[in-house]
């Protein structure tokens, strides 16, 4: 079984950067995996930790469950494509996919049948005796990944692999590679700071600041309920509104609207506590008319997405984002009301989900909260 055990991973560089606080995480076999973190979180870190490429500081990592925090990288089965794929500049293609393989000591035949099998697997076909600066972005990813598959590692940990690609060829690659995990079913660990190839891709991703896990959870889970500020401002291609706000009978004063508490916090907020309303842009209704519950503006900007527009309210000097549907044509001055769908608001104090403590999904640090 391929899975990955962390637990209190401590992580500080020579200097004093902590770059893993006690982190906690658990992957399981075959999983898709995403770490989603803003630059400099420690999302590099953690993986060459895990690969056995930097030395934790404290803490454990087992893979398969044997601890392997002590064990030196090449015998930990993990195949590692990095951050800026580090190909030899002066191999050819099929060399490169076969230099794990030197290093194991395999025969050249042996090495050059196994590396023909990846670059079969990853369509490089024709390109094997091609150096890497005669390859374009996406082939050199390809082979990077080639040169990871091609020693049959029980896991693969892919740093940001999509990040020197154009916008197009990204999609693509991503598309690729979400069949060829699935194809292969090796556990995969995939960083990224693009939200949407998170959401996209993993089975389940973990969000990460300052060296810790801030939340994990299924795409869907994350983005439906954000565990806590940090989360709900990080995820979604347009933030989630947070408006401040006090709770007063049951219901929230924000931003001159009155919504009833939801259901999961009541019971668990006090009147006049401050909290902060969170509401996605694609769950308010535009309404032209006066609503009920609604939040009342003025049309600021309206931003054309394609299939939809995102119309910008002033909202009592508080910018409220609306995700509207097709056929939208209020202008710039016009009066408008947000509506929240049912069930859609969060509320959040101290900066964190106000939930039953029974919820267990949501998961802090790697365990549930
Ligand atoms: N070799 C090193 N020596 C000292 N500090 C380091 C070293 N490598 C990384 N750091 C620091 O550790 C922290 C985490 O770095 P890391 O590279 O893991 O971030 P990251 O999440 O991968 O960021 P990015 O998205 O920019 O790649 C940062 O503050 C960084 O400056
Ligand atoms: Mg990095």
């Amino acid at each position: 079984m391929a899975t990955i055990t962390i637990r209190g991973l401590t992580k500080v560089y020579p200097g004093g950067v902590r770059a893993l606080d006690g982190l906690d995480l658990d992957v399981a076999d075959g999983e898709f995996f995403a770490l989603l973190g803003p630059s400099g979180c420690g999302k590099t870190t953690l993986l060459r930790t895990v690969a056995g490429l930097e030395t934790a500081s404290g803490g454990t990592v087992c893979l398969g469950g044997a601890d392997v925090t002590r064990l030196p990288p090449g015998r930990r089965g993990v195949g590692m494509v990095f951050q800026d794929y580090a190909l030899f500049p002066h191999m050819t293609v099929l060399d490169n996919i076969a230099y794990p393989l030197r290093i194991k000591k395999r025969s050249r035949a042996d090495r050059h049948r196994s590396a023909r099998e990846a670059v079969g697997q990853l369509g490089l076909e024709g390109l094997e005796e091609r150096r890497p600066g005669e390859l374009s972005g996406g082939q050199q990813q390809r082979v990077a990944l080639a040169r990871a598959l091609v020693a049959d590692p029980r896991m693969f940990l892919l740093d940001e692999p999509l990040s020197n690609l154009d916008a197009r060829l990204r999609l693509e690659a991503r598309t690729f590679l979400k069949r060829l995990q699935q194809r292969l079913g090796v556990t995969t660990v995939f960083v990224t700071h693009d939200q949407a190839e998170a959401l996209a891709l993993a089975d389940r991703i973990a969000v990460m600041d300052a060296g810790r896990v801030r939340q994990l959870g299924t795409p869907a889970e994350v983005f439906r309920r954000p565990a806590n500020l940090f989360v709900a401002s990080f995820i979604g291609s347009t933030p989630m509104n947070l408006l401040p706000g006090i709770v007063r009978d049951g219901s929230v004063a924000a931003a001159g609207a009155e919504p009833p508490v939801p259901d999961e916090a009541r019971g668990l907020v006090s009147d006049g506590e401050p909290v902060v309303c969170g509401i996605r842009p694609e769950y308010l209704d535009y309404n032209e008319e006066p609503v009920d519950g609604a939040f009342a503006g003025t049309v600021s900007v309206v931003e054309h997405l394609g299939g939809s527009s995102l119309v910008t309210l002033d909202v009592e000097g508080e910018p409220v984002r609306v995700v509207v549907g097709e056929g939208f044509d209020a202008a710039p001055g016009a009066a408008g009301w947000a509506l929240p769908r049912p069930g859609r608001l969060l509320l959040y104090r101290d900066g964190e989900l106000v939930t039953p403590a029974r919820d267990t999904p949501l998961i802090k640090n790697g365990r549930p909260h």
